[in-house]
């Protein structure tokens, strides 16, 4: 029997059909990768808008009465999903010809997250912040679990209830109001894993129209975070403190339409980079800042990779010789937990062994059952990863799990001898835009093909 115990494809009318005895999916979304490895990368591509910050930023927008455009909002699934968000508000939500984003939240006549998107993005969330300042209420469907981990929300709450929010559940829905308004207050962001990026961005987003001062400690460093902050200064807002663990806001009455350009990807960045390491290749990554990834770069070089930054962007040269290393993943400046399945598939070729430590998600290891398929030799103990470095990768079916992990899978399928088939690409459509024709102009052989198997 087929099971549909994963939310994001959709079902199109014509039902599944058998095709060579086996029961093929007909589900929009289902598409799959072929990759024929391995291959040297080289060449030079361009690193797109990033999706952690174009998300918590079109959140923003909805601040301010009035149309706002966003340069550099990558086109990719999670970003649309976000689109049909803020559409089903009321606003208007338009990409237009020159590629910018536009968003006309003029009107907002239903301050509500519905389960069916929450339940498709969890970054949804972050609408919480923003409708609650301007509208006084909001509904949000509570987002539950994933791949990754438990990913509750109880830091965004208690930061809004400090801000003076009332909250309350029902129905598997987060109600929160305040009618009178918000008020400045002095918060702790910080939770058991650290700081939170969503939950210091919904806070920042509440506070900069409450009444009078916030302070928020342990509030999240990450680059993301300082975007959407330098944008709600652009808006009218008054933050200080960006990029530090202490964040002043003092409330204003008002903020006004925009026009901002996102920060490029550092995720995207760095998965390029190792993409570079894990083939030996030499691959010259424009519109990135190296600045924003100093523990990736710090990392690679320790691996014996070059990493040379330029004008805009950085050179890195692979080699066929890895050395291993220690991986730690920790809140910026730390090195990224999204980089932390891409970097272990680089590490599994290494000529020793290496230890990776998850400090963020720590059951964010779906990736390493699937590396092990493609005689990769790594044991999970706990949140940490003892990764055996061997001589090759195979090539073998694979199934994406989340965005990163499908990401690592990539990366390891340039790497692997064979043709390595990804089932499930939908996952690396929510945060990669069309990285199978980009990593092909660097000399890579990727295939994608409708339906994959269920
Ligand atoms: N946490 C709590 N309570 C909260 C919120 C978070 O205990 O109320 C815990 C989480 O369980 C986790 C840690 O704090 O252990 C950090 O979670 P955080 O809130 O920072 O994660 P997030 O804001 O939900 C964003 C990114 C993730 C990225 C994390 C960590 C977006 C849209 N998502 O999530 O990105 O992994 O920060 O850097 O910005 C991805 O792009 O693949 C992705 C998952």
């Amino acid at each position: 029997m087929v099971s549909l115990y994963y939310t994001d494809p959709v079902w199109v009318s014509n039902p599944p059909v058998w095709r060579k005895g086996r029961l093929r999916s007909r589900i929009i979304g289902m598409d799959v990768f072929q990759i024929e490895g391995p291959v040297r990368l080289a060449g030079h591509v361009e690193v797109n808008g990033s999706k952690n910050a174009g998300l918590p930023i079109m959140a923003a927008t909805l601040l301010a009465p009035g149309r706002s455009t966003l340069v550099g909002v990558p086109r990719l699934a999670d970003i649309s999903v976000c689109m049909d968000l803020i559409r089903q508000m009321g606003c208007e939500v338009q990409r237009q010809d020159d590629g910018l984003l536009a968003i006309d939240a003029t009107k907002i006549d239903n301050p509500v997250g519905p389960y069916d998107i929450v339940r498709k993005m969890r970054a949804s969330i972050c609408i919480l912040g923003p409708l609650l300042a301007r509208c006084g209420r909001v509904e949000v469907s509570m987002p539950g679990g994933c791949a990754i981990g438990d990913r509750p929300i109880n830091l965004h709450l208690i930061g809004l209830k400090q801000l003076g929010a009332r909250i309350h559940l029902k129905s598997g829905y987060v109600i929160a109001e305040a009618p009178e308004g918000l008020k400045g207050a002095s918060i702790f962001l910080g939770g058991p894993f650290g700081s939170t990026v969503l939950g210091t961005a919904n806070v920042m987003m509440a506070a900069v129209l409450a009444k009078g001062r916030t302070i928020i400690e342990s509030a999240a460093c990450e680059p993301e975070v300082a975007d959407l902050a330098n944008c709600l200064n652009a808006m009218g807002a008054r933050i200080s403190g960006i990029g530090s663990p202490r964040l002043v806001i003092d409330g204003v009455t008002h903020l006004h339409p925009v026009q901002y350009r996102v920060i490029p990807d550092r995720i995207e960045a760095g998965t390029f980079m190792a993409a570079a390491a894990a083939t030996a290749g030499e691959v010259h990554i424009d519109h990135c800042r190296p600045d924003d990834m100093m523990a990736v770069v710090d990392r690679l070089r320790r691996m014996g990779i070059t990493v040379e930054p330029n004008g805009d962007g950085c050179t890195v040269v692979g080699r066929e010789d890895i050395e291993p290393t220690d991986i730690t993943t920790q809140p910026y400046p730390g090195f990224p937990t999204d980089l932390q399945a891409q970097f272990m598939a680089v590490l599994a070729l290494a000529h020793g062994n290496s230890i990776v430590i998850e400090k963020i998600f720590p059951d964010r290891f779906m990736h390493v059952a699937e590396l092990n398929r493609m005689a990769a030799n790594l044991r999970k103990e706990g949140s940490v990863v003892i990764v055996a470095g061997v001589k090759k990768l195979v090539a073998a079916p694979v199934m994406a799990s989340d965005l990163r992990a499908s990401a690592a899978l990539v990366v390891a399928g340039l790497a692997a001898e064979g043709t390595t088939t990804i089932n499930r690409v939908y996952h690396i459509d929510r945060g990669y835009e069309r990285i199978e024709e980009r990593l092909n102009r660097l000399g890579a052989r990727i295939r994608r093909e409708e339906g994959g198997t269920v």
